[in-house]
């Protein structure tokens, strides 16, 4: 399975940082064998604005090699007076593949509900987007002994019926890990992927094509041990996705 190795940018970078970071990205991963390519789908999800720059950039590359770009949010309304919010169809249409959902950090600061989620996942599905559904339990509740129920949860309530394997990745970010430097241990890892996939198995269709990747203070010393676990099919990463070398390190510890 194609391993997907996504930088989440969050609201980082102006426009000249986004472009310069993109650029820096495709110089260090152009040469890479055609095996590396097969074997990794690059993600960068930029802030709305530098979407369209960034987009620019990389369609001057040839395609098999440019990254993929994508959304950190989207609307669950088609369109109208929605002040501030950017429809599915609008990331589609500017050469967006992939929007990120339900981070926690959206959960948290936006209050999204796992309905929220679940009906941003179908628009984006509708738009022809995969939907990244982020999915993470608490320090409370993991020391509480109740992550599995809460990832449960939040997979039963996140996901809307027109999700499957090949439209929607799962992504596994412990929100105690995310931008704290401390990882989740590969024992922890390996049995909370296996938990989601095990989960979903009956659920959705095409499981064999779904993506699980793994979130939170993933970096170049981590990355080898992290993606080689089974069921752990690619990262979502945020501060060490915001410098080319880290970022294609991690890419090139994943192939
Ligand atoms: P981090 O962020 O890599 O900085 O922990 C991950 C994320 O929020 O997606």
């Amino acid at each position: 399975m194609k391993k997907l190795i996504a930088g989440n940018w969050k609201m980082n970078k102006c426009l000249d940082t986004s472009v310069t970071l993109v650029n820096a990205i495709t110089q260090a991963t152009q040469d890479e064998p055609v095996d590396f390519f097969d074997s990794v789908e690059l993600l960068v999800c930029p802030t709305f604005v530098h979407l369209m720059p960034v987009h620019n950039m990389i369609s001057r590359l040839s395609q098999d090699k440019a990254p993929k770009i994508g959304g950190q949010d989207c609307s669950y309304n088609d369109h109208g007076a929605y002040t501030g919010d950017i429809a599915a169809t609008m990331l589609s249409d500017i050469g967006c593949e992939y929007v990120i959902l339900g981070h926690s950090e959206r959960r948290t600061y936006h209050s999204e509900s796992n309905e929220d989620v679940a009906k941003k996942a179908a628009k984006a599905h509708e738009a022809g987007l995969s939907a990244i559904v982020c999915v993470g339990e608490t320090d409370e509740e993991r020391s509480a002994g109740a992550a599995f129920d809460v990832i449960q949860k939040q997979l039963e309530g996140s996901l809307p019926d027109s999700a499957n394997g090949k439209n929607t990745v799962i992504a596994y970010e412990p929100v105690w890990a995310i931008g704290t430097g401390k990882t989740a241990s590969a024992d922890d890892v390996k049995e909370m992927h296996s938990f989601i996939h095990e989960f979903l198995s009956k659920q959705l269709e095409l499981v064999d094509s779904l993506r699980i990747i793994y979130g939170g203070s993933v970096n170049e010393t981590n990355a080898r041990e992290l993606m080689s676990l089974e069921h752990v099919s690619g990262a979502l990463i945020g501060g060490a996705s915001l410098k080319a070398d880290s970022f294609v390190s991690i890419a090139k510890q994943s192939f």
